[in-house]
């Protein structure tokens, strides 16, 4: 008798676990719905899914007080039967829990999979992704999410946190078949685990892979470097501690995703040329990093951004970069098509460049910090803007042919800019000569920067004058 109620009470439990996995994850979460979820044992672990090297893979990582070897439980079925079982590492955390980093393999295209994540006594609800099926796909794209700690204000953190999830659940009522989230930067305000573990705490990161970028916000603080579990991550002569570049590969586009802090211009190069090297097939080159170069200028930051302009623009240029998605301005803009730091065609709303000689460089509002000032001044190449205090995200359409880009503005519910590159052929317009008076001795004198500093941050985590401990130490032992 006891056996049978056992039996019963697993059916029961199985079939709630069941009925949460599968509920849609773009239904809408209202505010107290989402304050009870982050109490959750799975929201407080802050399970969430990156990309994998290509669309066979996807990394996961979450955190444990425990430390025991990660595992995650994958099947094409919703009852995890013939489970099959994916192990993985973990990393100590600064805060001393541990963070589990697993990556599934093998994943084949257009299923739908069921998982469940594994460590120690942990044991996570059972989760599905579904794997692309054709020629084209959507992203969103969105930045600076700030997901904010605030000692005064507790609350805070949930809210901001719930601001992202909102957004994605919003542009997921848009687009249900989003199937990719690019975030380029500043996720957290101060670099905190908390603020890490409120990003992931939207169910719709263990159902669509985020691909996140260092910016300088996430450097505040040692803990971006544990939480996530990128693919192709690079060993670079100078780093700026928390991340490195990484690239994937989805479908058709290359994504190359860099770390803007670090303004070592020969290794960003090393790591464009080598990632481009690996993947000569793809249509698109989307590079993806946190500075704004060609956005809306603050004076007090331009002359970051003006130094990663005369050092990042020319790679761009040399590798025939289609599209670049970036942060840190907090104010939309999209420069025109952009060679040899000119403008070689106009972009405008609603339109559309074909075969473009040259690069589009796109900057979103922040998402949960949305600015509204007059500290903006335009540069002289931006082709479309657009100053709200609303929040902004972004859905790209790639197809073998074109890219379409369609921002929206969540409170007015409009799509208030959109444009298209179209390509005829894999080069399209872009030029195979490198662009004038680009050479050695700029990419030098960057990473000679570079070993000094990291981009806008003086000081530095682990040495008060900002010098480059790990340059030293690869060169000295
Ligand atoms: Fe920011
Ligand atoms: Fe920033």
């Amino acid at each position: 008798m006891k056996v049978h109620s056992q039996k019963a009470l697993s059916i029961l439990l199985a079939a709630v676990m069941l009925f949460t996995a599968f509920t849609p994850a773009f239904a809408a979460t209202p505010v107290e719905t989402w304050n009870g979820y982050i109490e959750t044992a799975d929201a407080k672990a802050g399970i969430i899914m990156f990309p994998g090297r290509n669309d066979t893979e996807r990394n996961f990582s979450w955190y444990t007080d425990e430390n025991a070897t990660p595992e995650i439980r994958l099947s094409l079925s919703a009852d995890m039967s013939d489970a099959e079982s994916f192990t993985g590492y973990t990393e100590q955390s600064y805060y001393g829990n541990y963070s589990n980093k697993v990556t599934l393999t093998g994943l084949e295209q257009g299923k739908t999979y069921y998982y469940q994540c594994i460590s120690g006594s942990f044991k996570s609800q059972v989760y599905s992704f579904v794997t692309d099926n054709d020629d084209s796909f959507t992203a969103m794209y969105v930045t600076d999410i700030h997901v904010s700690y605030d000692e005064k204000n507790p609350a805070h953190l949930h809210e901001t946190a719930y601001n992202f999830d909102m957004t994605v659940n919003e542009a997921l009522e848009t687009n249900g078949d989003i199937s990719l989230i690019l975030s380029a930067g500043d996720q957290a305000s101060e670099g905190l685990q908390s603020e890490y573990i409120g990003l992931a705490a939207t169910p719709n990161v263990k159902s669509i892979p985020i691909a996140t970028t260092i910016g300088n916000h996430d450097r505040k603080g040692v803990e971006y470097k544990t939480f996530t579990n990128l693919p192709n991550e690079q060993n670079m002569l100078v780093s700026s501690y928390v991340g490195s570049n990484y690239y994937f590969v989805k479908n058709n586009v290359l994504f190359l995703v860099m770390d803007s802090n670090n303004a070592s211009a020969i290794d960003h190069r090393n790591f464009v040329k080598k990632a481009v090297k690996e993947n000569p097939d793809v249509n698109w080159k989307v590079m993806m990093f946190h500075h704004d170069l060609y956005g809306g200028r603050i004076p007090h930051r331009e002359s970051e951004n003006a130094l990663l302009r005369i050092l990042w623009a020319p790679i761009a240029d040399e590798f025939g970069i289609d599209l670049v998605l970036m942060g840190h301005s907090h104010y939309y803009t999209v420069s025109n098509v952009m060679y040899n730091n000119k403008t070689v065609a106009p972009v405008t709303n609603g339109g559309t460049v074909t075969d473009p000689a040259g690069t589009v460089y796109m900057v979103s509002g922040s998402l949960n910090r949305p600015r509204n000032d007059d500290d903006i001044s335009l540069g002289e190449n931006v082709g479309i803007e657009y100053l709200t205090q609303d929040k902004i995200y972004n859905l790209i359409d790639f197809t073998e042919d074109s890219i379409t880009v369609k921002s929206y503005a969540i409170e007015s519910d409009a799509c208030f800019s959109s444009f298209t590159i179209e390509k005829s052929s894999k080069d399209g317009g872009h030029s195979d000569k490198m662009p004038p008076l680009y050479n050695f001795i700029v990419r030098f004198i960057g990473t000679v920067y570079a070993v000094f500093n990291n981009i806008g941050v003086y000081d530095d985590l682990k040495n008060d004058k900002g010098y480059n401990v790990k340059f030293f130490e690869l060169l000295f032992g």
